[in-house]
């Protein structure tokens, strides 16, 4: 999928955002190595840290219907704000495990900025389950 289609499917995403809280709707999408798209969305709760971060709720939906790290390609996040909606510490702790580690990660605004980068270059010395052994 190419870029002008990615921002288009993770606008529609950032529309589905539950963030009375902050205000501050964003949304992501995981697309996936056999062309399948699923969306996610930022979902706050009055008690702020039950809430979930859109790139995270999009890797989970991947997950949800049978997906595994190997077979996504991409992830965009979005938010309507002058700045690009980088992804936070936990959020990039998840995708280093969760989506592979050169895949494309793009973060973009409405404006039609973006900036692609991977989660290598997000998260340095990643922490992972070998280090647990
Ligand atoms: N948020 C995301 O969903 N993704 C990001 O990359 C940055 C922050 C959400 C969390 C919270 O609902 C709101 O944006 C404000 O921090």
């Amino acid at each position: 999928m190419e870029i002008n289609e990615l921002i288009n499917h993770a606008k529609e995403a950032s529309k589905l955002s539950y963030s009375p809280y902050s205000k501050f709707a964003v949304g992501a999408l995981v697309t996936t190595k056999d062309g399948k798209y699923f969306y996610g969305a930022n979902i706050e709760n009055a008690a702020y840290p039950s809430g979930i971060c859109a790139e995270r709720c999009a890797l989970y939906h991947a997950y949800m219907h049978g997906y595994k790290k190997d077979d996504l390609d991409s992830l965009i996040i979005i938010a309507d704000s002058d700045s690009l909606p980088y992804p936070c510490g936990a959020c990039r702790q998840v995708i280093s495990e969760l989506f592979p580690l050169d895949g494309k990660v793009f973060v973009a605004n409405f404006k039609g900025d973006y900036l692609q980068t991977n989660i290598k270059e997000l998260l340095p010395y990643i922490f992972s389950s070998s280090n647990l052994e």
